[in-house]
């Protein structure tokens, strides 16, 4: 069982808060898959987008975290990959309606845009969300992902 796996990652301007809602996770008793980066090097965020979306096409764990500086780059990188929903948010709200409407399996949040307490609560309402299904299902399902996590 993979629901209690979380696969974060992020780029240098993201490694902060990457680090912050790491420990945030791990308090809450997830088990962590971290793709990096490990520092403030500057790095390319499409490298981490891809990384956190191979590991859920690998099926090694349920639901993504991704952050960079505005969340906007590493986003669209893990929305490259068709079986990722990758949803940029910036507060609770977004992050409730998500999960509910979009079925989004990856929470994208930018760390130069947001404060950690913010980005925690939105982690957690993210991960305590249940799809709506319904109408939002055939919406997701034109969507045309590959498949589902
Ligand atoms: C890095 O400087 C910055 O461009 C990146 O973290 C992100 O905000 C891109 O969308």
């Amino acid at each position: 069982m993979t629901d209690n796996v979380i696969v974060i990652g992020s780029d240098h301007a993201g490694f902060p808060l990457k680090q912050v809602l790491r420990a945030h996770l791990e308090e809450k008793g997830c088990d962590i898959i971290d793709v990096g980066t490990d520092g403030t090097e500057s790095v390319d965020y499409p490298d981490f987008g891809a990384a956190v979306a191979q590991v859920l096409k690998d099926g090694k764990a349920s639901r993504g975290i991704v952050v960079c500086g505005t969340g906007i780059g590493i986003s669209i990188a893990a929305n490259r990959h068709d079986w990722v929903r990758a949803g940029l948010c910036h507060d609770t709200t977004s992050a409730r309606l998500c999960r509910l409407h979009n079925d989004a399996n990856v929470l994208a949040l930018g760390a130069r845009l947001i404060g950690e307490e913010v980005a925690k609560d939105c982690v957690d309402v993210f991960l305590a969300t249940e799809f709506e299904g319904g109408r939002h299902q055939r919406r997701v399902d034109k969507l045309g992902f590959a498949e589902s996590t």
